[in-house]
């Protein structure tokens, strides 16, 4: 496609300075990020895992939608990522393209559907892509990920990276750690750099030292996504409960809550459940 004709990705949304949005573009794609990140530019992303979530988003200008395997701990109630299942992720997948017009979106390759073999990382990103209609999908994992990288990069999928702390491996990473302190921030860009090499159009990292971040910025060329690893990285992520405020509990560090849809939509079912108790719901003007 022709850059030229394409404005960068922020059809909505203001950028540091308050540039006045530029005009609208039809649908984010993966060089949009890229000209981000060389123009100097940032991007958000969030998760969705449903139509509506995805259209408010898209609609508020959000550039990239992820369906996280996070659903497993968002919507589906386990404690942690593992147990969702590849068919899990494509039926979010479908709710969520069906509801982002304009957004790139992106879902997480879940556990166990890539671990075996390059062969089976391609299958399962051909289901998420065929079945799913996501534009791209995302690998947990390190430099030992690379092959598969390259893989599912050849059979004409983009690949983002997920580097630093990952979920998937929270039992071996002995649970929810800053990964990348001191001398073992070597790895995190080590790891960066094979999977960016491997193809991957974009490194996500979570959890990992500010300074470790900026410095894997500065040495892969393609953009970097950040949750949990300061302000250097093109593009910033957070689980959309975290971000509105909908989930209750203990918040990680990197959270900021924009919002508290929670108090929102208790007052809202409180005000229902008084409403049909007192009889004054519904009136005569909801009724037929
Ligand atoms: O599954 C997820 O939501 C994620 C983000 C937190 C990066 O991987």
């Amino acid at each position: 496609m022709n850059s030229a004709e394409t404005p960068p990705p922020y059809g909505t949304g203001a950028q540091p300075g308050g540039t006045p949005a530029a005009t609208p573009i039809a649908r984010i794609r993966t060089h949009h990020l890229q000209s981000a990140k060389n123009e100097g530019r940032k991007f958000a992303m969030l998760t969705a895992y449903d139509q509506y979530a995805a259209e408010i988003f898209d609609t508020a200008g959000i550039e990239v939608l992820l369906i996280g395997d996070s659903a497993a701990n968002n919507v589906l109630g386990h404690a942690t990522t593992l147990p969702i299942t590849l068919d899990e992720m494509i039926l979010f997948s479908r709710a969520v393209t069906r509801g982002a017009k304009r957004a790139l979106v992106v879902a997480d390759l879940p556990f166990g559907s890539y671990e075996v073999s390059p062969a089976q990382g391609v299958e399962s990103s051909v289901r998420l892509m065929k079945e799913g209609l996501v534009h791209a999908v995302k690998m947990e994992g390190g430099a030992h990920h690379a092959e598969t990288v390259r893989a599912i990069v050849r059979a004409g999928i983009p690949v983002m990276a997920h580097v630093g702390f990952t979920p998937q491996s929270e039992h071996a990473l002995g649970g929810y750690r800053v990964q990348g302190k001191a001398d073992a921030g070597r790895q995190v860009i080590d790891d960066a750099v094979a999977l960016a090499e491997a193809g991957a159009f974009c490194v996500l990292m979570e959890m990992v030292p500010a300074d470790v971040a900026a410095e894997v910025d500065r040495t892969v060329s393609v953009p970097t996504i950040g949750i949990g690893a300061g302000s250097a990285t093109t593009g910033q992520v957070l689980v959309w409960q975290d971000m509105a405020g909908l989930r209750s509990g203990r918040q990680a560090k990197f959270v900021k809550q924009f919002a508290d849809v929670r108090s929102v939509l208790a007052d809202a079912a409180r005000a229902y459940g008084d409403q049909v108790r007192d009889g004054s719901f519904p009136g005569p003007e909801h009724s037929f």
